[in-house]
């Protein structure tokens, strides 16, 4: 009989989002009339930009015509998208980034939990506490842990907790790891680093030989002109950081699919024999071998973000999610809740009222207010106590589920 990935059974049955699901189907089913507000999942509401769909309705005439019909394209992403990245996202910033370092993807979903094909299995591995829970299961299912312990970790990886005693931003740790992985605008916290946080962080990588991964879905948030949008504007980054970004959440592309991963040439780490090999030919064979690129029409649709109509309509669209996010602090911190995040960032993270557990709250919060959040703890172990909420709605949802929740819980 054929055996199958053993390091699938680790993975913890209940996922938070289908658990999720379960318990408001259950509510449902008791209380067909409720009207559920959803603000769980981190999935955007509001339409594609204009600009990005007219690009991709004039590419599917492209493909339509025999003179300008596409098949396979590059794996790595045609040159033009790849150049208008390097430029814009990286360049305009001060980081020599190059074209020939940014890969196109179908998301950094795929693209954090795939880079994984290219290292070792003895590499020690860090996270943070809470997480973005595809960091952990990817790696479990690549057989770089051990089983789930009693406190809900996985033994092998290096937990680093964040809560409101460190402002969200883990230690440095004492301990030398390979790899790890830091995501700012944080999911789920809505943390932000300072430069100064992250060169520690790149400082510590060279002094250890380890890479960061360095998620950045979430940088067009970013309003305040002191923080980094990139890894690559901190110097020696490009000796040790692999950064993924998305269309997804700026642009609204999550159904559209669009994504970008950096590797800059410069970046290596050790083989077997002690060689050191560059990650970025490592990379490029891998895309190569098991990726045939993302569609022409949504690569046509991705460079319309860096229009200056495209500009302008992805600013509006990420300035009305940051505008939810602003009113769900506001009537939630008058209403007596810890709030942190929610700024720089389309997550607000709360503490739980009077020591509730995460879930305890999310069925309260769903019973009470026919409300949906996140539980923290479905983030990871240190989560406990804590709750998101996601700004992705329309406005209409997010004032009246906070006026629901303000009339339940006053202060
Ligand atoms: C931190 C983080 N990275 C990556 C993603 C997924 O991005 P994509 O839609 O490009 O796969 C998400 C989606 O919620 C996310 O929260």
């Amino acid at each position: 009989m054929a055996t199958i990935n053993d390091n699938y059974l680790k993975l913890k049955a209940g996922y938070l989002f289908p658990e999720i699901a379960r318990r408001v189907n259950t509510f449902v089913e008791s209380n067909p009339s409720a009207n559920i507000i959803k603000l769980g999942i981190g999935d955007v509401t509001e339409p594609l930009p204009e600009a990005c769909r007219t690009a991709m309705i004039k590419a599917v005439e492209d493909m339509g015509d025999r003179s300008t019909f596409k098949g396979y394209g590059p794996e790595q992403g045609y040159g033009w998208l790849r150049e208008t990245i390097a430029a814009q996202d990286f360049q305009s910033r001060g980081c020599d980034i190059d074209g020939s370092e940014i890969f196109v993807s179908d998301g950094a979903k795929c693209d954090s939990g795939n880079i994984l094909d290219i290292f070792g299995k003895n590499n020690k591995i860090a996270v943070t506490d809470p997480v973005y829970p595809v960091y952990v299961d990817t790696n479990v299912m690549a057989g770089n842990t051990g089983e789930n312990n009693d406190k809900g970790e996985y033994d092998g990886l290096v937990y680093l907790p964040i809560s409101a005693d460190n402002n969200f931003l883990a230690d440095i740790p004492t301990e030398k790891v390979d790899l790890i992985y830091l995501c700012f605008p944080n999911n789920p916290t809505g943390a932000t680093a300072t430069k100064e946080y992250l060169k520690a962080w790149v400082d510590y990588a060279k002094a250890n030989n380890a890479i960061i991964f360095f998620d950045a879905a979430y940088e067009a948030f970013i309003t305040d002109d002191s923080l980094p949008h990139s890894i690559y504007e901190i110097e020696g980054a490009k000796d040790c950081a692999i950064e993924f970004r998305s269309f997804s959440k700026n642009a609204g592309f999550t159904g559209t699919r669009c994504a970008f991963t950096v590797v800059p040439k410069q970046l290596t780490a050790k083989a077997a024999d002690g060689s050191e090999v560059e990650l970025w030919k490592l990379w490029n064979r891998r895309q190569s071998t098991k990726f045939n690129g993302v569609s022409y029409i949504v690569q046509r649709g991705a460079e319309a973000v860096y229009s200056e109509a495209g500009k302008a309509q992805i600013k509006a669209l990420v300035n009305f999610y940051l505008e939810n996010a602003q009113i769900i602090c506001n009537k939630l911190t008058g209403a007596g809740f810890d709030v942190y995040g929610g700024v720089n960032a389309p997550y607000i993270w709360l503490k739980t009222p009077h020591n509730l557990s995460s879930w305890d709250f999310f069925d309260k919060l769903l019973q009470t207010t026919n409300v949906v959040g996140t539980p923290g703890s479905g983030f990871g172990a240190a989560g406990e106590g804590y709750f998101r909420i996601s700004a992705f709605n329309s406005r209409e949802n997010v004032e009246e589920a906070m006026k629901r929740i303000t009339e339940q819980f006053k202060a």
